[in-house]
């Protein structure tokens, strides 16, 4: 391994070619960066430079050297200093944008709130929008309609997650007009535009679109300050939610009340609308990706639906966790899905003291650019690496899952591993559930026709995703 060899320093490594001072600023498509780094990888190899003005980038795709670095969190690495002030200046400080003492301070209220658990008790709330889901879905089917994915999607995962943290029922599925999703839609990008921005001029607020950014910020935190309110009041009337939360923002609120938690209201606001903006996106995408991989290869997806019918012996949606437990295909098909279609198939840190990287020996304060999604398709690590083959995540299926879990890190890794990842897991097999007890795919479109584009923002969505549904006879339907 490199690491035994006498460190390198950044200006040895090899980096495509670019303008004095600006480096490879001018050539940088912020939507398909991702698709950049990768291919300047394939040119370079798995450890590169890149130069984007001021910023100088060490790349990473050697899967061990990631995995080594993303353990050494806090005291190694942390959220770029552009990430953190970005955030700041959002009302988003939580623990996503923390680092050193301030996310140790936060994460375990946030783990204590995602505890795996707690999902047992939280579930029904994810049914009940889930039926609203599948009466939506059910009547585009009954009216020849075709579904726009993303935006229906991010609908229920916005309503998911609103019913699931914040005891809210914010129907967004439903309503039209000024609903919070739409605000958060306008975040999300922003967040990532202003994080490659080589100047901070959205600071002056003076294009529309930065006033535009401001006003959601102001609505999503109207928004927040009120599902905070909420749930205080019921702790206040029912005291005995403290030991017994039963949602997330209890869960919190409670945390943050316990002497020397050393939690502010404003670390509690911060958290809150973190996890909004992580559970919107990030589940969205990755179930609109799915889809159209289920749709692009028939046998996985009646295998899939096989094992749904079996499961689910024609309920419309899994009605407990355990069902959703069941569903061992259905989730080896969601981990496919995460390593061909990562929504995060890259990600920046920064070195919070000198460190060893990949044997490459950096300042305090370097940024290093993982790439997540490279590894997970190299034919290296994983046979025929295109294929969409969910079996290779089964035992027996190939691959040995653990090491190829290894690899494909769509969740991260090391002690700042995503904590929503077993919520985002359950919302992603109830929604699939629900879709393959209920519908017949007709078809998954896409502007062009082709495999859809991969648009970065932040998170790695597909472009125009329109999905066409038949309600399914043999099955007792999803409801009203
Ligand atoms: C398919 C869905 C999701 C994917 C692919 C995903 C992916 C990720 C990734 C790659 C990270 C960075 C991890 C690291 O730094 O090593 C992360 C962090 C995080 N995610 Fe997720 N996520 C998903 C869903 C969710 C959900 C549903 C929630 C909560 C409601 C959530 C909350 C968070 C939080 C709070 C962090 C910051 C953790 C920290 O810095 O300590 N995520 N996620």
């Amino acid at each position: 391994m490199s690491t035994t060899l006498a460190p390198r320093q950044l200006r040895d490594l090899p980096g495509p070619r670019g303008l004095p001072l600006l480096g490879q600023l001018l050539e940088i498509e912020p939507a398909r960066f991702h698709q950049q780094l990768e291919d300047w990888r394939a040119a370079h190899g798995d450890l590169f430079r890149l130069r984007l003005a001021r910023r100088e980038f060490m790349v990473v795709a050697e899967p061990e050297a990631c995995a080594a670095a993303l353990r050494d969190r806090p005291g190694g690495l942390g959220r770029t200093q552009r990430i953190v002030s970005v955030a700041a200046a959002m009302g988003f400080s939580g623990v996503f944008s923390a680092n050193g003492d301030d996310w140790r301070r936060q994460r375990p209220m946030v783990m204590a709130a995602l505890d795996p658990r707690h999902l047992r008790s939280y579930y029904p709330s994810l049914a009940k929008v889930t039926a609203r889901f599948a009466g939506a879905w059910r009547r585009a089917a009954e009216g020849g309609e075709a579904i726009e994915l993303q935006t229906s999607l991010m609908r229920y995962t916005v309503d998911a997650i609103s019913g699931l943290a914040f005891g809210v029922d914010t129907n967004t599925i439903e309503s039209e007009g000024d609903v919070i999703q739409q605000h958060l839609d306008k975040l999300m990008p922003a967040i990532f535009r202003r994080t490659l921005a080589p100047l901070e001029l959205w600071r002056l607020g003076l294009s529309r679109a930065d006033r535009e950014v401001a006003a959601a910020v102001r609505e999503v935190a109207a928004a927040v300050e009120g599902f905070i309110a909420q749930a205080r009041v019921r702790l206040a009337q029912d005291p005995a939610l403290r030991e017994k939360p039963r949602n997330l923002i209890e869960a919190m609120i409670a945390a943050a009340d316990t002497p020397g938690s050393g939690i502010t209201d404003r670390d509690l606001a911060g958290n809150v609308k973190t996890m909004l903006l992580a559970g919107e996106d990030t589940t969205a995408h990755t179930l609109a990706w799915m889809i159209d991989l289920l749709a692009r290869n028939p046998e996985a997806l009646a295998r899939a639906r096989a094992e749904v019918d079996r499961v689910l012996a024609g309920r419309p949606w899994p009605e407990s966790i355990d069902e959703v437990a069941a569903l061992d295909y259905v989730e080896a098909c969601a981990h496919e899905t995460m390593r061909l279609k990562p929504v995060a198939p890259i990600m920046a840190l920064q070195t919070e003291r000198s460190s060893v990287i990949a044997g490459v020996e950096l300042p305090a304060g370097a940024l290093v650019m993982f790439l997540f999604r490279a590894p997970a398709v190299d034919a290296r690590h994983f046979p025929d690496p295109q294929r969409f083959d969910p079996g290779r995540w089964l035992e027996g299926g190939g691959a040995d899952a653990g090491s190829a879990k290894r690899i494909a890190m769509p969740f991260g890794a090391g002690p700042r591993i995503c904590p929503g990842r077993y919520l985002a897991l359950v919302e992603i097999k109830t929604v699939i559930a629900m879709l393959l007890a209920g519908f017949e795919i007709l078809g998954v479109d896409t502007p062009d026709g082709g495999p859809p584009q991969e648009r970065l923002a932040l998170t790695m969505a597909p472009v125009g995703l329109r999905l066409r549904l038949a309600c399914r006879r043999s099955s007792a339907g999803p409801g009203p």
